[in-house]
C-alpha cells in the first residue's frame, strides 16, 4: 500500500519545481511527520536556502560521523547562523565507534569493502535509522545525475530499506542548476567545492575530483563505482 501510494505520488509530483515538491510534502506529512536530512552538500544548502524562502518549517537534521571535514562544521555554524535554524545533530553510540575502532583501529575503511560498510553503519546507518524510525517521510537532495547507482530515483519513493516515503526534490537537476541557484542567492556552501570536491562525505573517504572525472569519483575511490554507496541510499534496483 505504501509503495503503491508512494507510485502515485511520485506521477503526481515528477516535473514540478523543487519549491512545489517540499510545499506539497509538507503539506502532505505535515512538520511532525517529516524532516530534511542534510550532509550541507550544495544540493543541501540549495534545499535550506528554499525551505527558508518559504517559510515551510520543517525540522533539519544532520549525520555528524565524527570523521567530519573541519570546513563542513563551519559550514554548519554558518547555515545555522544565516537562516537562524536550528539543525539537529545526530551523533553515533559511543559504545558502538569504541568497540568497532578498538577492535578494527581508525582506519578500517582502507582494509576491506566490508570494514568500510560496517564503519558507514556504524557511524551514519543506525542514527539515521533512529531518527528515521519516527518519520512517514524524510527529504534529501539526491540527484539523478550523480551516480550509476542513481539513475533510477524517483522524486517520491517508498524507502524499503527505513520503512517510510523517500522525497527528493532535485531529482532532475543538473550540476550546472544547481549552482547556477547557490550563485544566484548567496547561498553559503562548503569552502571544500572550491577545491575540486563536487561531493562530500567523511574527511578520510572523500578526495579532490582531477578535471573530467565524474562527481562521486572521489568518495570512496579506492572502490568500484558500484559500490561508492553508504547504504544511506540503497535503490530497490541495486
Ligand atoms: S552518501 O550516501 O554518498 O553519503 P551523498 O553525500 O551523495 O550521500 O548525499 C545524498 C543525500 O543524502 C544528501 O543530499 C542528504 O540528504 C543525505 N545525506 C548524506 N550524508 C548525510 C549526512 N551526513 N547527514 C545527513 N544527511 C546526509
Ligand atoms: Fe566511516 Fe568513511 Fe563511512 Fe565516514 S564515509 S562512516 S569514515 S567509512
Amino acid at each position: 500500500m505504501s509503495r503503491e501510494r508512494a507510485e502515485e505520488l511520485n506521477r503526481q509530483w515528477s516535473g514540478i519545481s523543487p519549491e512545489e515538491v517540499l510545499r506539497l510534502a509538507a503539506e502532505t506529512f505535515g512538520i511532525e511527520g517529516i524532516a530534511f536530512s542534510t550532509s550541507l552538500g550544495v544540493e543541501d544548502q540549495l534545499i535550506t536556502d528554499l525551505l527558508h524562502r518559504q517559510g515551510l518549517d520543517l525540522p533539519l537534521f544532520t549525520l555528524d560521523t565524527g570523521r567530519l571535514p573541519q570546513e563542513t562544521y563551519d559550514l554548519l555554524d554558518e547555515t545555522r547562523r544565516r537562516y537562524g535554524v536550528r539543525i539537529e545533530v545526530l551523533f553515533p553510540e559511543a559504545s558502538s565507534v569504541e568497540r568497532m575502532v578498538s577492535q578494527h583501529g581508525p582506519n578500517l575503511f582502507y582494509e576491506s569493502i566490508d570494514k568500510r560498510k560496517e564503519c558507514c553503519r556504524v557511524r551514519k546507518i543506525e542514527p539515521l535509522k533512529r531518527k528515521l524510525s519516527k518519520l512517514d517521510a524524510w527529504i534529501c537532495g539526491l540527484r539523478r545525475e550523480q551516480s550509476v547507482t542513481r539513475v533510477g530515483i524517483g522524486v517520491v519513493e517508498w524507502d524499503e530499506s527505513f520503512g517510510l516515503f523517500k522525497i527528493s526534490p532535485l531529482v532532475d537537476a543538473s550540476e550546472a542548476e544547481v549552482w547556477e541557484y547557490v550563485r544566484a542567492h548567496g547561498v553559503p556552501y562548503n569552502r571544500l567545492h572550491d577545491r575540486s570536491y563536487p561531493s562530500i562525505g567523511c574527511a578520510p573517504c572523500t578526495r579532490a575530483v582531477e578535471p573530467g572525472e565524474d562527481v562521486r569519483a572521489g568518495r570512496w575511490w579506492w572502490e568500484q563505482a558500484e559500490h561508492r554507496e553508504c547504504g544511506l541510499h540503497r535503490h530497490q534496483e541495486q
